[in-house]
């Protein structure tokens, strides 16, 4: 008996430690849809069938993913959050979706989901519960892990609720083993650092694809300014552990809900950009405003959070509450670079700087380019100086790509 405890402890040590993830995928930062911020844990079909967490709602949110240009970007998972489930497993322990919700079962669901083309997410709880009370993963990892292989999953987000916070190190890494032991590809979430006060990035680096490690995002400036400043003050120093592969999460896009002003989405869409940020967007795909779906598609701010080099961006100033960000990006010498203006008294901030306080230093200059619009500023040195104005909640974002790399545009 204590044999075998011992062999438990030594296989569950080893998982921990040398055990490393390493499935190839998230070689940037993974950009899809996801239903929580927007339907929550709606689960009444009958009095509001249109938008409860129901296989009808993710077909439909597949269907205009496909078809109203935001694959074409890059968007591909659709991904369930919170409360698909039955609240009991079958005889055999397996998980089982809403039948009434889900009628025809998450395997159907995977199948059409595949057939436009996109993946399919599923959302679990390393606990005894999820966060909204249904069945937890604690003591049936491995089955679930299958059950989700079974059904032709292809993403799975971890959290952490009703669960020993101690078990942690070594839980999420196990999860992590029974996935990749089932020989199907699963991009792995995991909401570990949420959880723990001093989380140990190393470890969740090479355990996890991505990991959410701050507050739940709401449809609220508050709480996407506070992300912002939880980002850029990264006192954890969280942001060096970024790269291929292993993103942090600051949690969905609410860029066409109902919270945020024009600004404060450009503000989002851009800071999800230069935080190498997941894009997981949380909004009826349905119904998008025009101003919306342009900002959530623009290639040029995809592009800067999709660089291939996977470099997490980082506030390299503040001042007068206006931050200044950095983020590294190819070709080679190259930055994106952000100015965003938190005051709120109504005027609009002139910023006036040069380059060489961007640490923008090459002697032959850059070409900057207005990254919203595409619009070429102009060559400038590193003495030369950039005027602009940012509106109140706003940003001003542009790239950097040094003349000595492609000489004048
Ligand atoms: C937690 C997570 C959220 C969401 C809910 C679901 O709060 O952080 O992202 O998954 O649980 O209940």
């Amino acid at each position: 008996m204590f044999g075998q405890q011992l062999c438990l402890v030594t296989l569950l040590l080893s998982v921990a430690t040398v055990f490393s993830l390493d499935n190839g995928l998230a070689l940037t930062p993974p950009m899809g849809w996801l239903s929580w911020e927007r339907f929550r844990c709606n689960t009444d079909c009958v009095n509001d069938p249109d938008n409860c967490i129901s296989e009808r709602l993710f077909m439909q949110m597949a269907d205009h993913m496909a078809s109203d240009g935001y694959k074409d970007v890059g968007y591909e998972y659709i991904n369930i959050d919170d409360c698909w489930m039955s609240k009991e497993r079958d005889e055999n322990g397996r998980l089982q979706a809403d039948p009434k919700r889900f009628p025809s079962g998450i395997k159907k669901l995977a199948d059409y989901i595949h057939s436009k083309g996109l993946k399919l997410g599923i959302y679990e709880d390393f606990g005894t519960k999820t966060c909204g009370g249904f069945p937890g993963s604690k003591f049936y990892m491995s089955i679930d892990a299958q059950t989700f292989a079974d059904w032709g999953v292809d993403f799975l987000k971890l959290d952490g609720c009703y669960s020993n916070t101690d078990d942690m190190t070594v839980g999420y890494p196990l999860m992590g083993f029974f996935l990749n032991h089932t020989g199907r590809p699963f991009l792995y979430s995991c909401s570990w650092p949420a959880y723990v006060g001093k989380p140990d990035y190393q470890s969740i680096a090479k355990h996890c694809n991505i990991w959410r490690n701050y507050k739940d995002v709401q449809d609220s400036w508050d709480s996407v300014s506070g992300i912002i400043k939880y980002y850029g003050d990264d006192a954890q120093k969280f942001a060096e552990i970024a790269r291929p592969g292993q993103f942090n999460d600051p949690d969905m896009l609410i860029v066409g809900d109902f919270g945020l002003s024009e600004d404060q989405q450009r503000v989002q869409m851009g800071m999800w950009a230069i935080m190498t940020a997941p894009l997981i967007m949380s909004v009826d795909l349905r119904n998008v405003k025009p101003f919306a779906k342009q900002l959530l598609t623009n290639k040029r701010i995809i592009a800067v959070n999709q660089d291939p080099m996977g470099i997490q961006g980082r506030r390299i100033w503040q001042v007068s509450n206006v931050d200044y960000w950095m983020k590294p990006i190819q070709p080679n010498g190259s930055y994106a670079f952000a100015f965003i203006n938190f005051n709120t008294n109504g005027v609009q901030k002139k910023i006036n700087l040069s380059l060489n306080y961007l640490h923008l230093t090459d002697p032959a200059g850059y070409n900057i380019t207005e990254t919203f619009t595409g619009k070429f500023l102009g060559v400038y040195k590193p003495t030369a100086y950039l005027h602009t104005l940012v509106n109140p909640t706003g940003i001003f974002m542009a790239t950097a790509v040094p003349l000595s790399v492609y000489g004048r545009y």
